[in-house]
């Protein structure tokens, strides 16, 4: 009997003791983890510290823009910004007629178009178009294996042209051709390549005049059409938002790279030696991502970021914007954060080492995710990072990060905005109130809302009432825009001006 309630007394003991240890653990565990929760919270109130964007920031770099837009238009090489002259010296009026194709390049995919101009009163009668995907070997191949695909590609485009697009008698199809990369040119239709951006690297190409490789390589393909047009996207886009307003003067790209075009008048460009335009204008293209200021709220995952790039030093104003980027900040922020505040568990997820694993529009779905578990979030974790279960606070924190990222990003492609703006004053020939017009397009300001929202409202706000301008998305003036351009600068215009 004694011997019995010892050892219940013995047993009971030792289960008080591993309950007591248990608790401790738990307790130990809880305290651990709401030491990791704090960890996690500071970093994401630091990250939002460093990157913060006020309104007077916002202004310094608006006004930093204007300046660097002065310097690169006095002097080749005196700005980061290249100001490059683009001959593009009239944009479409709404009278272009005939059919005319289009290539874009620009991205992980090109597009092959064609497009039929009924005239003022039609405008756009028919259109076809086709997207490619360009295999990534041929992104950091060579220039013939580049220009050899494109050419294969659009033959077999034209190949399907079909009753619908008619090509005036006798006359040769013209192409107008978007390279959206910075090119120097020295006609609207010839150009070289100055370098890669985006992820494209193709030694070769560097230097080389893209429309003659274009040509020789349609040449090698029985392809009887002529290049009529060089442009970059920004232009596109500016004539494709012409042709339908006649106010806008400024367009913007903020896809997976980011950049601003705009009609300059001629006597603004020192560094311009040619005869003047008739018109007296010029589109420039000022390759705005390669802006840098001091005033830019750079942070260590960005430092990071570009030095492990393809083009380190380069083209940090679009490493900040644009879509190409805005994932890959995201993922490197999470990363420290898994390492050193556990967000993820005890064990780093090893998905989240991969560079580029998370892409904007990732970014795009956590960040407009509005289930109340946040159900959409916790599935992005789980299909691209292996996060098989994510807490509630963790799922927040994690849209915090792509929130903090992405209004950044719209904050400062505001900035820009404002200084190209500023640098243009108001339009006395606006037809609507001195307005100027800014056409948008790229899948960052089309398809994050956040985004735009919050770009539109910096805006406003930097410029305040100073000058009157309003905002549209202009759709696909990259490829539509080059056809319009390819049709205000074809060779049979010029016959009928002599
Ligand atoms: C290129 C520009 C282009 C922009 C948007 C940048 O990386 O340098 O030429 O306009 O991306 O596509």
């Amino acid at each position: 009997m004694i011997k019995t309630t010892m050892a219940v007394a013995a047993t009971t003991a030792v289960a008080v003791a591993v309950s007591g240890v248990m608790w401790y653990q738990k307790l130990n565990r809880k305290k651990d983890g709401n030491a990791k929760l704090a960890r996690a919270e500071e970093m994401v109130a630091e990250l939002e510290r460093t990157c913060a964007s006020p309104l007077e920031r916002l202004r310094q770099l608006a006004d930093a823009m204007e300046v660097e837009m002065h310097a690169g238009l006095a002097l080749e090489g005196g700005s980061r910004l290249k100001m490059l002259l683009t001959y593009v010296d009239s944009l479409p009026t709404g009278d272009e007629e005939g059919l005319f194709y289009a290539l874009d390049l620009g991205g992980t995919n090109f597009r092959v178009l064609r497009v039929q101009l009924g005239g003022r009163e039609n405008r756009i009668v028919n259109k076809d178009a086709k997207e490619i995907s360009i295999p990534p070997h041929i992104m950091v191949g060579s220039s013939g294996e580049l220009f050899g695909f494109i050419a294969s590609e659009l033959a077999k485009f034209v190949a399907t042209e079909g009753d619908k697009f008619q090509v005036f008698d006798g006359r040769q199809r013209e192409l107008g051709f978007t390279f959206s990369f910075p090119v120097r040119q020295s006609s609207i239709a010839s150009g070289t390549l100055i370098k890669w951006t985006k992820g494209f690297s193709i030694e070769d190409a560097v230097g080389a005049d893209v429309v003659a490789e274009l040509t020789a390589a349609m040449d090698k393909q029985g392809l009887d059409m002529r290049v009529a047009a060089l442009i970059n996207d920004t232009v596109g886009t500016l004539a494709g938002g012409r042709y339908y307003d006649e106010d806008v003067t400024v367009a913007v790209i903020l896809g997976t790279g980011t950049n601003a075009a705009y009609v300059e008048r001629a006597s603004n460009i020192p560094k311009w030696h040619g005869l003047l335009p008739k018109s007296g204008e010029m589109v420039i293209n000022m390759e705005w991502g390669n802006f840098k200021s001091s005033h830019l709220p750079i942070t260590e995952f960005d430092r990071a970021l570009d030095e492990e790039s393809l083009n380190p030093g380069e083209q940090i104003y679009e490493k900040l914007i644009s879509g190409m980027y805005l994932g890959d900040i995201v993922r490197r922020v999470l990363l420290k954060m898994a390492e050193e505040a556990e967000l993820f568990g005890d064990t780093v997820p090893s998905k989240l080492r991969a560079p580029f694993i998370l892409r904007s529009h990732d970014i795009s779905s956590m960040h407009h995710d509005i289930s109340p578990d946040l159900e959409v979030v916790a599935a992005k974790l789980k299909e691209n990072i292996g996060v098989i279960d994510s807490t509630f606070e963790t799922r927040k924190m994690v849209v915090q990060v792509c929130d903090i990222i992405t209004r950044r990003a719209a904050q400062l492609a505001a900035a820009g905005i404002a200084g190209v703006l500023k640098k243009l004053g108001m339009d006395p020939s606006s037809k609507n109130n001195h307005k100027r017009v800014v056409a948008i397009d790229g899948a960052l300001f089309e398809h994050n809302r956040v985004f735009r929202n919050c770009l539109e409202r910096s805006l406003s706000q930097v410029l305040g009432e100073e000058i009157p301008f309003e905002v549209t998305h202009a759709n696909d003036g990259s490829g539509v825009g080059a056809a319009l351009i390819a049709a205000s600068h074809s060779q049979y215009n010029r016959i009928g001006e002599l």
